[in-house]
């Protein structure tokens, strides 16, 4: 069966880039920069992108466009015969267990866009309010996982159109519609009287503020949200043509992916702080504070909906992503239709889900080392499970793969001038700096 390609560069930056720029750069960036302490957290985790996650990116962008196959069948295919065939076991588990508490943040995204459109912010005035609503939302057993079945439906729906007429289409809509969303919310967050003290916050860094915490968290933040490590983009790399370069194409993802994080970070930090509002309220920042804010400017209610609506559209171009790998997987290894496979994936996440989702009410006295089952799958999979499947994909691409073939991919056979020139320098990131900072920081952050 011949494979189905991404038919247009743009549509592949924009999947790509969809899957890149989701929850991770509007709902965790900022609450990691409430949590790690704003300007200080941003350096790290520039840095993070530039060394670590760029280069990544390309040892992914290699192995999937050479392999021509799914993230579980790639590593077996570049090296047939060898243990590395289990390197793609991470794929299969990771994304599962991403979107399984994804999609409940995508469900909560769904209910405020619905209560955003029927003006449901506007009877709460203050802060404390719209604090136990949202209290009230999440711990309630049946509606957040009304939320999370329809977010995780439209995503079944969307990913069984295919890779052309489902996923490339919805990206080269949407994303745009997404910048201009959120720049707007932006400009109007930072002219807010008060705001200063928020832009201060994002762009004057505190270095005492610096542990290894802090860099782990950081470097954990750039996998998420570059999609790295998982087997996403070495999915949708593997429907990339062959004439693509995979140097431009990377940066201008990560740059992007870098931009829409910031722009969110000044969507909601100064707005946060014009407030007197803390910027350390967790995973329910976004969700606690932004309402508030928008009950309380001129135009509030038209921008709640914006915002919203744009959330929706990041979380779902990610969660497409994340069920095409699974996808992918059944389709090519097991035979499945992309019908049935959809809806296994479906099948499977959605009960998973359900008890992520629980952990807010109901299940929240149910701790994993510590952890309630859906900070235990957070932590698990940007934490650890990313970062290993980062280090497995580096150390793949650096030591396992010839050097003439990585070359050859990075160049596309020795005619992008550019690229040759800098491959050395790429190479010797690939084989040294990147696996070396990640476990210096990954055992730095297990020991001290
Ligand atoms: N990068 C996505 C975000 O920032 O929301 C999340 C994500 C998508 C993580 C796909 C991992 C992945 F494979």
């Amino acid at each position: 069966m011949k494979r189905e390609n991404f038919t247009s560069r743009f549509g592949v930056l924009m999947a790509m880039a969809g899957s890149a720029i989701g929850l991770g750069n509007m709902w965790r960036f900022p609450y990691m920069l409430g949590e790690y302490g704003g300007a200080a957290f941003i350096l790290v985790y520039i840095l993070c992108v530039f060394l670590l996650s760029l280069p990544i990116l390309f040892c992914e962008f290699i192995i999937g466009r050479r392999s021509q196959t799914n993230a579980f069948g790639a590593f077996g295919k570049l090296a047939p015969g060898t243990a590395w065939k289990w390197v793609g076991l991470i794929s299969l588990f990771a994304p599962l267990i991403i979107v399984s508490y994804y999609s409940v943040i995508g469900g909560w995204s769904l209910q405020y866009f619905f209560k955003a459109c029927t003006f449901g912010f506007t009877d709460y005035v203050t802060h404390e309010e719209l604090d136990s609503m949202f209290n009230d939302f999440v711990s309630s057993p049946l509606i957040p996982i009304l939320g999370h079945t329809f977010f995780l439906l439209i995503t079944a729906l969307i990913v069984m159109g295919g890779v052309k007429g489902g996923i490339e289409r919805f990206g080269k809509v949407m994303m745009p519609i997404l910048f201009v969303v959120v720049v707007l919310i932006a400009v109007r967050a930072m002219t807010l009287e008060g705001a200063s003290e928020g832009i201060t916050y994002l762009f004057k860094p505190d270095f005492s503020k610096l542990t290894p915490e802090v860099c782990a968290a950081a470097l954990g933040q750039s996998f998420f949200s570059l999609s790295l490590g998982c087997g996403t983009m070495l999915t949708y790399a593997s429907y990339v043509n062959k004439s693509e370069n995979i140097a431009k194409s990377s940066a201008a993802i990560a740059v992007s992916d870098l931009v829409f994080a910031m722009i969110a970070g000044c969507a909601i930090m100064p707005a946060v702080f014009a407030f007197g509002l803390s910027p350390q309220s967790g995973p329910g920042l976004v969700f606690k504070t932004l309402p508030f804010i928008f009950s309380q400017m001129p135009l509030g209610a038209l921008v709640g909906i914006l915002f919203f609506l744009a959330l929706l559209i990041a979380a779902l171009t990610s969660s497409i992503s994340l069920f095409e790998v699974g996808v992918a997987y059944l389709v090519e290894e097991k035979g499945m239709k992309r019908r049935t496979a959809s809806l296994s994936i479906f099948l499977v996440t959605w009960i998973v889900g359900i008890f992520c989702s629980l952990s807010f009410g109901p299940l929240s006295e149910f701790e994993i080392l510590g952890n309630t089952l859906f900070d235990f799958f957070d932590k698990l999979s940007a934490n650890f499970l990313m970062t290993i499947g980062s280090f497995l994909v580096v150390l793949f691409a650096g030591w396992k793969m010839k050097k003439a073939d990585v070359m050859d991919e990075f160049t596309n056979g020795g005619t992008l001038g550019g690229n040759v020139r800098m491959f050395n320098f790429i190479w010797f990131i690939i084989r040294w700096i990147a696996p070396l900072v990640i476990i210096a920081i990954f055992l730095s952050n297990l020991f001290i």
